[in-house]
């Protein structure tokens, strides 16, 4: 690590951290240093990077120095205390919580849709939920040749949108289960392996629920 940015992952134990990680190994960005942060709980713990041991360190204002890019993904709460505080320090946040995204300040990015709304970013640049994302980057290549009016969608989404721990919750019932024995549930409200239940947020007025929410309101944000 020597020629390159100065790069932070937030939230780098978790499940898109973790991901986060591997893409900035399998890509070879260019590095000239990467700080690994998330909360007190993992402070001290040790991830692999490029076959180095990096050590965590628990966010902070001193942690916060020193970068040119803060990839977010430690939750919108952390993002709403965090973010403000790198760019003060001169970082540019890619913050992939949903604390941001409504903000009309900050620029809601798909790369494959609308890159160049990055160019004016205040120091916060958002991206939006993964349905969003995955339906976007299909459509939008439609949408520019036939503008799409309408469009009706069914998600079916995995237990990793839920983060690291609902990931090991359904790989341990799934082995429960397997054994015969009972499911234990923590993370979900009830057992997900081998199962399937509907995201069950409040209904707005209109009758539709947050997740269908989210759809809506950040593809008006990027289109
Ligand atoms: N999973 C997905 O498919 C997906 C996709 C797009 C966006 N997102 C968004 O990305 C964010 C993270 O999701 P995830 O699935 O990676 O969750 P996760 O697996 O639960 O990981 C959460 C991460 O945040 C850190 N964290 C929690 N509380 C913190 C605190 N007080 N201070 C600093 N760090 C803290 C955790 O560190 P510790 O190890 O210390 O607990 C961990 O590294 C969420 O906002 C989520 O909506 C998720």
């Amino acid at each position: 690590m020597s020629q390159g940015y100065r790069v932070a992952v937030l939230g780098a134990t978790g499940a898109v951290g973790t991901e986060l990680l591997e893409l900035l190994e399998e890509r070879n960005f260019p590095l000239a240093a990467l700080k690994l942060l998330a909360s007190e709980r993992s402070a001290g713990k040790k991830l692999s990077f490029k076959g180095e041991n990096l050590l965590v360190e628990a966010v902070s204002e001193t942690a916060l120095e020193n970068l040119d890019l803060v990839l977010a993904s430690a939750g919108g709460a952390i993002s709403q205390i965090w973010a403000s505080k790198a760019v003060e320090k001169g970082a540019v946040v890619i913050d992939n919580s949903s604390a941001f995204r409504m903000n009309p300040e900050v620029p809601l990015i798909v790369p494959e849709v609308n890159p160049e709304a990055a160019i004016n970013h205040k120091g916060i640049i958002a991206n939006p939920n993964c349905t969003t994302i995955l339906m976007s980057v299909g459509i939008y290549p439609l949408h520019k040749v036939k503008p799409i009016k309408r469009i009706v969608v069914a998600t079916y989404q995995s237990a990793s949108g839920a983060g690291a721990r609902a990931m090991s919750e359904v790989k341990n019932q799934s082995l429960d289960i397997l054994a015969g024995k009972e499911p234990v549930t923590e993370v979900f409200p009830y057992p997900l392996a081998f199962n399937l239940f509907p995201h069950n947020s409040p209904l707005n007025s209109a009758g539709y629920c947050e997740e269908e929410m989210k759809m809506v309101n950040e593809n008006a944000q990027n289109f």
